[in-house]
């Protein structure tokens, strides 16, 4: 099986700089979510068409399936100028050659298409082969079809007619062409080369191959999308915002069934890709889109982010904070208001509370740091306490380089205290509060690196008596 996507029209009424198919939805492009369906369908080669901002598209390509490129299993060709989505097509047969002769059936998708499930490809599919068809066009039934184009059956012979070049008594039809087809390349491609652009848009339509095929006597049928759901495209921001909020409806349905509690699907946006264990509770205003894994009874929220890889072990609590590219162990305690990003390790029952930030950090169980603090570019070992005020200062400006802080099992970090990176206290050893603390620290010694407290007796009572009364007046 070999699928062809287009992808390389501009997308003209999202009025971007961006390529239409680049622009995200749940953060991975539009392009990456029609992937995804094909990598889950026993499709082993997928021609891309790439056209408007190219560079861009291939950019992306290679660093998400640098592999798959690198295998041959997905291929680019290039549509200069971009003349419509039959022209696209017509990329493939002219560029490629081997599809020229070996390709059987073949699935044309959209990459402006994200919703699409891998099961409705499998379903096209088996229509397609059990009914031993060259052609077969996935339709859906939609209350409204303004902008799609029209599946039209006059008595045996049928068409697909655009928008724009409809006739009222055809806008009136609901079956609409999801622009997702399965076809025998061998007798469907060179029906390409009779594609004319004489229509209201000027553009070779790949739509106008139905009612060449059915002249030529091929085999052609439609498929019903059973959710139409699936078929809305992106051509617009409504339409994004829209593709938005029905794939994290999707999302959150799948997690409620699973025993996921979400107290508000409105305030609430789950990317796909987010599993999570059962009893976990998410709080309204959460934003959690990645590679995302929880697990049991946890509890996230009110207002939580959480982007790239981050897993989550059982019975933790995150409320009002972000998190980034992190792994939580279980029975810990995040926020609020708390940052973790970029590599931080914690293992199980750790507090990070209020107003700390933590990078590229691994954290030992039982250890805190409560209340303000910065911890990056550090290793703190089990039970250890960060004072409220700690930071590790990890980073030389004038030579642009970081350290690291080492801080070993069931040290005590005095508040307010600066460790100047690299630098490490040994175990069990403690650190005065106010200290900036510059060279290693021994185990079990206390590091006292601050100004002495010095009394100035009766200093006060002196400044009083020596000051004139200002209520006295002046001239
Ligand atoms: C197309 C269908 C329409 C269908 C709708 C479903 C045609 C003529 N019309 O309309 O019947 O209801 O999809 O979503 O096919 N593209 C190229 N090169 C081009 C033009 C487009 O690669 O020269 C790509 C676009 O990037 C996009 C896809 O083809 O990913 C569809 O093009 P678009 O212009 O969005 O077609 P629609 O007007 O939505
Ligand atoms: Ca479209």
């Amino acid at each position: 099986m070999r699928a062809v996507i287009l992808a390389g029209g501009k997308g003209t009424r999202l009025k971007s700089d961006r390529p239409k198919v680049l622009h995200p939805l749940f953060e991975k492009p539009l392009l990456g979510h029609v992937l995804d369906a094909l990598r889950e369908s026993a499709v082993d080669q997928v021609c891309v068409i790439v056209g408007h901002g190219r560079e861009a598209v291939a950019s992306w390509l290679s660093s998400a399936c640098g592999p798959a490129l690198a295998a041959g299993s997905i291929r680019t060709v290039v549509q200069e100028p971009q003349l419509g989505t039959g022209h696209a097509v017509m990329q493939v047969q002219a560029q490629l050659a081997d599809w020229a002769t070996e390709a059987r059936d073949v699935l044309i998708l959209s990459g402006d298409v994200p919703l699409l499930r891998a099961e409705s490809l499998a379903e096209l599919v088996s229509v397609h082969q059990a009914q031993h068809r060259d052609l077969t066009v996935l339709t859906a039934q939609l209350p409204d079809p303004t902008g799609y184009g029209r599946v039209i059956e006059e008595g045996s012979t049928w068409r697909i007619v655009e928008e724009k070049d409809a006739t009222p008594a055809e806008k009136s039809v609901r079956t609409i062409n999801t622009g997702i087809y399965c076809l025998n390349w061998q007798t469907v491609a060179p029906l390409l080369s009779r594609l004319s652009n004489q229509n209201a848009q000027n553009e070779y339509y790949l739509t106008d191959v139905v009612a060449l095929a059915v002249q030529a006597g091929l085999r052609v049928g439609i498929a019903t999308l059973a959710d139409a759901e699936e078929m809305l495209g992106v051509n617009s921001r409504a339409d994004l915002a829209a593709c938005h909020a029905a794939l994290n409806r999707r999302t959150l349905d799948r997690l409620m069934t699973q025993g996921v509690t979400v107290v508000d699907p409105v305030q609430t946006m789950v990317g796909p890709e987010v599993q999570m264990g059962a009893d976990t509770v998410i709080l309204p205003g959460c934003y959690l889109v990645g590679q995302i894994t929880v697990g049991k009874s946890c509890v996230l929220g009110p207002q939580t982010t959480m982007t790239g890889s981050v897993t989550v072990g059982d019975a933790v609590h995150i409320t009002h904070s972000v998190v980034r590219d992190t792994r939580i162990g279980d029975q810990c305690r995040v926020g609020p208001f708390a940052q973790l990003r970029d590599g931080v390790e914690l293992s199980h029952h750790v507090h990070i509370g209020n107003f700390v930030e933590v990078k590229k950090t691994s954290i030992d169980h039982h250890t805190n740091a409560a209340h303000l603090a910065y911890l990056g570019d550090a290793t703190l070992g089990q039970d250890v306490n960060i004072g409220a005020g700690t930071i590790t200062a990890n980073y030389d400006p004038i030579r642009d380089v970081k350290s690291q802080t080492r801080i070993a099992d069931g040290a005590k970090i005095g508040s307010n205290s600066v460790l100047v990176a690299p630098v490490s206290v040994g175990e069990s050893a403690s650190v005065a509060a106010g200290s900036v603390i510059t060279k290693d620290v021994a185990p079990h010694d206390l590091a006292i690196a601050r100004g002495r407290q010095v009394a100035i007796t009766g200093w006060v009572r002196r400044v009083r008596e020596t000051t004139t009364d200002p209520s006295a007046g002046s001239t």
